[in-house]
């Protein structure tokens, strides 16, 4: 269980050296059960990133905790094969001289038995997520946007944590290949049993894959609705965003 409670972030508004702070997060608190997937919603600015960065431990809340399995997401240990992490620049996620295997090869250091079981794991895995074998010997360079996100999603479920959190994951992908890669998270959420932290600006996305949708608006959290009541949604923002899917 991921447990958030009261937390607070805010940053220098004119350099480092202000005074002046711009609170960014206000008072969130939420839970999140082992293999939900729970949706993040909220327009541009509104601080889906940042509380993604909290939630990942790349950057501590002013105030409140948040806790993994009882321990605090600061700790090392805490975050190490639990939580893992898929972000809406692929390119840039990959590095650009390492070829697949080499990309993959990397948190399963960390997990895999054996060189041999290391192999294995990576043919499993680009298999999973759609990519023939033939893929380990590539560069980001030669790989579709929707290749190259399918290997960093491979590499996020890879070590098979607790959590992936994704931060516009498929916001630039198109049509078609955005609802491929949706489906391959649904069929992934099946063999692994993990949760999703799902952060997006796209309603439709997220009620295709969530469990539950959390509103965000001005750092505060307006609502949070299970997927079931999203058309009873209260929310002024996620109504209009609604509408729009609907109109
Ligand atoms: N490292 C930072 N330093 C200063 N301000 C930041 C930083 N990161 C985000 N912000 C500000 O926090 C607010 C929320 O940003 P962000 O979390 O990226 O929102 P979202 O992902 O919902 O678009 C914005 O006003 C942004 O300018
Ligand atoms: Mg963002």
């Amino acid at each position: 269980m991921l447990i958030v409670e009261r937390i607070e972030k805010s940053y220098s508004k004119a350099g480092r050296f202000s005074a002046e702070r711009h609170l960014v997060l206000k008072d969130i608190s939420f839970q999140c059960k082992p293999g939900e997937c729970l949706g993040i919603i909220g327009e541009s600015g509104s601080g889906k990133s940042t509380l993604g960065r909290l939630l990942l431990g790349i950057e501590k809340p002013d105030q409140g905790t948040i806790r993994l399995k009882g321990e605090p997401i600061g700790k090392r240990t805490t975050r190490q094969g639990n939580i893992s992490a898929v972000f809406q620049d692929y390119t840039s996620s990959l590095h650009p001289f390492y070829t697949v295997e080499q990309t993959m090869i990397e948190p399963l250091k960390l997990v895999a038995k054996s060189r041999k079981d290391m192999h294995t794991k990576i043919d499993v895995l680009l298999h999973q997520v759609g990519l023939d074998p033939s893929y380990r010997s590539k560069y980001p360079h030669e790989l579709s946007g929707g290749e190259a996100q399918r290997v960093c999603i491979a590499r996020a479920v890879s070590i098979e944590p607790k959590f992936v959190l994704m931060d516009e994951a498929v916001s630039s992908l198109d049509g078609s290949v955005q609802l491929q890669v949706l489906e391959l998270l649904k069929n992934l959420k099946a063999i692994y049993g993990m949760g999703y932290i799902f952060i997006t600006h796209d309603i439709q996305a997220a009620a295709y894959i969530c469990d539950r949708i959390m509103i965000i608006r001005n750092g505060r959290i307006e609502e949070i609705v299970p997927i079931e009541q999203l058309k009873d949604v209260k929310s002024p923002y996620a109504r209009k965003l609604l509408d729009q899917v609907i109109t």
